[in-house]
């Protein structure tokens, strides 16, 4: 599904930047980008995060990147298995950094330690008559940062997990290796695979928990995710109920 290009071989880093995914954009937009291109910075000034929220790092502290591709004839409908082998590549990366604590993928796509945010992913899609053009996806590991806001749900670092300070490009090595991995096996088209480490990854996943919906509060337990990236979760009835992004919340005490 892509010309393969080794991810990161071609890698733009700047001291500081509004966000490496509106470069990115811009890349684009000039005819400039290339597949598999990374665009890291040292300090974003207008970091994104999803849903129209900013993304707050402290300077040199944490993993601030993007990743450009072009897949190659993926359909919209399709969308979702970048976001997932994307996830996938930053959820070993966290793994591989925290070996002892519990480390899960809080659907769509944030990577908990617990239930603490460590890492996020923003994917920004150009389609381009039915297809993706190029896909953007934004990358943020919390490392060395020890303060911060009050979030839900709240916010960790590999610093605040291990007490350790880590070289935040040793991580960026660590990623793009991950991430690397990943696209060989989504470039062979072993989308199974994908699905299957995904779901099992997923926070909730065949446990029963609460959750926040529309009308109120149900408990189910995850029994996977959709072909558009639904989350699938199942009642005590055994009903099944597939939700978008944003009908459910996950509970956090
Ligand atoms: C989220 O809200 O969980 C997604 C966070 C994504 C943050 C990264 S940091 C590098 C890249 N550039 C941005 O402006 N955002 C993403």
């Amino acid at each position: 599904m892509f010309s393969v290009s080794f991810i990161g071989e071609q890698r733009i880093d700047l001291t500081k930047v509004d966000s490496t995914n509106s470069y990115a954009q811009k890349l684009i937009e000039k005819g400039e980008a290339f597949n598999g291109q990374l665009i890291s910075t040292s300090y974003q000034s207008g970091g994104k995060g999803q849903r129209g929220k900013t993304w707050e790092s402290e300077a040199s502290k944490n993993v601030l990147l993007s990743v450009i591709l072009k897949p190659v004839l993926l359909p919209i409908s399709s969308q979702f298995i970048l976001n997932k082998f994307l996830t996938l590549a930053i959820y070993d990366t966290v793994r591989e950094l925290l070996p002892q604590q519990k480390v899960s993928i809080k659907w769509p796509n944030d990577i908990l330690v617990d239930s603490k945010k460590i890492a996020g992913l923003l994917v920004e899609n150009l389609i381009r008559i039915d297809k993706i053009e190029w896909s953007i996806s934004g990358i943020g590991i919390n490392v060395n940062q020890h303060t911060f806001k009050h979030y839900s749900p709240a916010a960790t670092s590999i610093l605040l997990e291990t007490g350790i300070e880590h070289e935040v490009e040793d991580i960026i090595k660590i990623l793009i290796k991950n991430l690397n991995n990943w696209q060989v096996i989504f470039t062979i088209g072993k989308y199974n695979t994908i699905n299957n480490t995904f779901d099992q990854a997923l926070l909730g996943f065949g446990k029963y928990r609460m959750y926040e919906v529309k009308d109120g509060c149900i408990e189910g337990k995850i029994a996977g995710t959709d072909e558009i990236g639904n989350l699938i979760i199942q009642l005590q009835s055994g009903e099944t109920i597939n939700f978008s992004h944003g009908d459910v919340k996950f509970i956090f005490e």
